[in-house]
């Protein structure tokens, strides 16, 4: 069954109402390779939720925009941001080729997939730009993440997406050897635009 856009704000709204912990841990593939982050320029947080990437981003001194479809994440983020002394441009809107209007120096992407905004992302990174993606993987080992193979990434997929990136970093386990090690659940992706 495929959600209209008003169900998945609704959906995502609710989730965003009733969480009673608000995490906004940014995502390891950009805390962890930070130091490949610009001193200056701009950022986009992509489906950001409660916009930890989107607050690490702006703290690291970028100038921050981040979008969600969800109303409530969104004004979470920004109370988040006005008590950090952070400025980021957060949107509430349905992220579709349409909205890309500019390009940026850095995008991240974190526990989200939809794959037909690969070409808008590509677009949208300036020559040198980097793009952060780290999300759900088919083969994951534990009951977390989606359920629905369509918001889940196939292997190598992050590779094949963004193949026309110059390859920084990529991290997939998927369910080799000991399970309970390793960086498992998700796939991890740094690309380059030439
Ligand atoms: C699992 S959360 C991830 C949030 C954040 N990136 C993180 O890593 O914590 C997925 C997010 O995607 C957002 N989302 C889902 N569909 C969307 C769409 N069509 N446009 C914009 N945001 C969307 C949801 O509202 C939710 O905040």
């Amino acid at each position: 069954m495929t959600l209209s856009s008003e169900n998945i704000k609704n959906k995502w709204n609710n989730i965003y109402i009733n969480q009673n912990h608000v995490e906004y841990a940014p995502a390891a593939v950009l805390a962890d390779n930070s130091c490949l982050l610009p001193s200056a320029g701009t950022a986009l947080d992509i489906a950001c939720g409660v916009g930890g990437n989107a607050l690490f981003l702006a703290a690291k001194g970028l100038q921050t925009s981040a979008w969600d479809i969800s109303s409530v994440a969104i004004e979470q983020l920004s109370k988040i941001a006005i008590s950090k002394q952070l400025s980021i441009d957060a949107q509430a809107l349905n992220v579709s080729a349409s909205v890309f209007a500019q390009q940026y120096d850095v995008i991240v992407v974190s526990r989200f997939l939809d794959r037909a905004l690969t070409s808008s992302i590509l677009h949208a990174l300036k020559p040198g730009g980097l793009l952060f993606y780290q999300t759900f993987c088919v083969d994951k080992v534990d009951a977390i993440g989606p359920k629905n193979l369509d918001f889940l990434l196939h292997r190598n997929e992050l590779l094949e997406l963004f193949a026309s990136l110059d390859l920084i970093y990529y991290r997939e386990n998927a369910a080799i050897g000991d399970t309970s090690k390793g960086f498992r659940n998700e796939a991890q992706f740094i690309g380059q635009n030439q």
